[in-house]
């Protein structure tokens, strides 16, 4: 991973020395950039983004200009910065740089600009390489920071993240012919005792004891047991009473049971299980950066797939809180085993619970790869802070309607209520759905459009994105004060 790290001065014999510009005058706060100043102003006035190459004897020097408007709001300012970080990323890769110097003056950019450009910088670093034979790796592996730079806590809490969300953009990435709920497990325990929180797995014998029915109907078609994993990070001094609770759909692979997925439906379905990503990614992000919060982290894992055992239409099953499910379509599967681990959380008395999921085609046809929608029952406030922690990171949250009759759609004539509602509202009605295993304040987070991208875009690596772990990071953080 590229780490970005404070330098006292720049060695002479540095290669890459980057200087960040914005406006004609800006050119002054930095000396190397005297000699080309009549040519970076003509530059300046193009009023476009630009990565320029100047040569001074054996130095590079990269003059990055990063245009904007002077009514942009924080959100496309920071996601602007970036996206030029990982410009600037994508250019010294090229060049097969491993080390850059990168100087930027407060008068450029202040403290919350400069962490957003690198950020987009390091998070456009990533790459998914374990099954290439040829590699071809990035070179860049440490940027050095001089003059103004961040806080060095800043920094350190800035590499956590970025490798919170490298944890959950791996975990995604792998198929599952390895990543199992057994290597999940094993994937859990190792962040835990990395990171300092808690790691307890329920195995299939407790799991059973426990009767949770819609885990284990999912399991039913599987060779690998489920797993129900418990994460906890409880550190001396916390600012919460009663802890918050982060949810995550790990369905490790959905082949949609059988209501198989067919022609392209079926691929790409190793990102089921991005939610319980985003929120190992998160227990990360959170316990390495050492937020003073009681924050507690739920996995349900199994497969979704077919043996002579799995789920059909017209089954009945009985959920971990009694409530029974009529079956109507096996690959609505994500919402059985996440009723069990919302009636589960229960026992915590959570001042707040979240879950993340890719739990329906119909949330990605309305918001595309571009934001994650939500719905729940927690207070405009709560709602309205997640939302805001979504426009600093990007990481953006829409709200849907969630009128009353979306439930009207789930009642089941057989059982107390079925697995799907009707031909529209689809996102609504599985949140309904979840909505009956909860009796605290909760938001539901469908992250199936922008969990998963079939390429590039910017500093998001095709597959798996990890959205969610900036989001909940962000919205933690601001909780706990720091
Ligand atoms: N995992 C899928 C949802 C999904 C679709 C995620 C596309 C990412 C991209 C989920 O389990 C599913 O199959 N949902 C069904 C629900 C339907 C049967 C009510 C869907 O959305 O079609
Ligand atoms: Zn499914
Ligand atoms: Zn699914």
């Amino acid at each position: 991973m590229l780490k970005v790290k404070s330098a006292n001065s720049i060695p002479a014999k540095a290669e890459n020395l980057c200087y960040i510009i914005d406006t004609a005058k800006s050119i002054s706060e930095y000396k190397k950039l005297e000699k080309f100043q009549s040519y970076l102003k003509n530059k300046i006035k193009e009023k476009k983004n630009q990565i320029i190459r100047l040569i001074d004897g054996h130095q590079h020097i990269i003059a990055v200009i990063n245009h904007r408007d002077s009514k942009i709001t924080d959100s496309k300012n920071f996601e602007g910065l970036r996206k030029i970080g990982n410009q600037v990323g994508i250019k010294l890769n090229s060049e097969k740089a491993s080390q850059a110097y990168f100087t930027c003056s407060k008068n450029v950019l202040n403290s919350d600009e400069y962490l957003s450009f690198l950020e987009g910088l390091m998070l456009g670093n990533y790459q998914f390489v374990k099954y290439k034979s040829e590699k071809n790796a990035n070179t860049l592996d440490t940027a050095f920071l001089t003059g103004d730079v961040p806080k060095p806590a800043d920094l350190k809490s800035l590499n956590n993240v970025v490798a919170s969300n490298f944890i959950a953009r791996d975990l995604i990435n792998e198929p599952v012919i390895y990543m199992n709920t057994i290597q999940l497990a094993k994937e859990i325990a190792k962040f835990g005792k990395k990171s300092g929180f808690s790691v307890k797995i329920l195995k299939k014998a407790e799991i059973i004891k426990l009767k949770m029915g819609g885990l284990l109907g999912v399991n039913r078609g599987s060779i690998d047991p489920p797993i129900f994993a418990i994460m906890e990070w409880k550190p001396a001094k916390v600012k919460n009473k009663k802890p918050i609770v982060l949810v995550g759909k790990g369905v490790v692979y959905d082949t949609g049971g059988y209501n198989i997925k067919t022609g392209t439906h079926m691929a790409t379905m190793k990102c089921d299980m991005s939610g319980a990503a985003a929120v190992i990614g998160t227990m990360n992000a959170v316990s390495s950066n050492n937020l003073p919060l009681h924050v507690i982290g739920l996995v349900p894992a199994t497969d979704n797939r077919i043996n002579n055992n799995a789920l059909v239409a017209d089954d009945v099953i009985k959920m971990y809180d009694g409530t029974t499910v009529e079956i109507l379509n096996t690959d609505a599967e994500g919402r059985l085993i996440l009723g069990d681990a919302l009636a589960y959380a229960k026992k915590y008395n959570p001042s707040l619970v979240i879950d993340l999921a890719t739990l329906t085609g119909a949330a990605a046809a309305i918001t595309g790869s571009f934001g994650t929608a939500l719905v729940g029952t927690a207070s405009d406030k709560e709602k309205n802070d997640l939302k805001k922690s979504g426009d600093i990171t990007y990481e953006r949250v829409g709200e849907l309607p969630y009128w009353d009759e979306y439930g009207d759609l789930i009642k089941s004539s057989i059982a107390d209520i079925k697995n799907i509602g009707g031909p529209t509202g689809g996102t609504m009605t599985a949140g309904k759905f979840l909505e009956h295993f909860t009796d605290y304040p909760w938001m539901h987070l469908d992250i199936a459009g922008p969990a998963f991208i079939s390429k590039k875009d910017g500093y998001k690596s095709e597959g798996g994105t990890g959205v969610g772990v900036r989001l909940l990071y962000n919205f933690l953080k601001s909780k706990s004060g720091k």
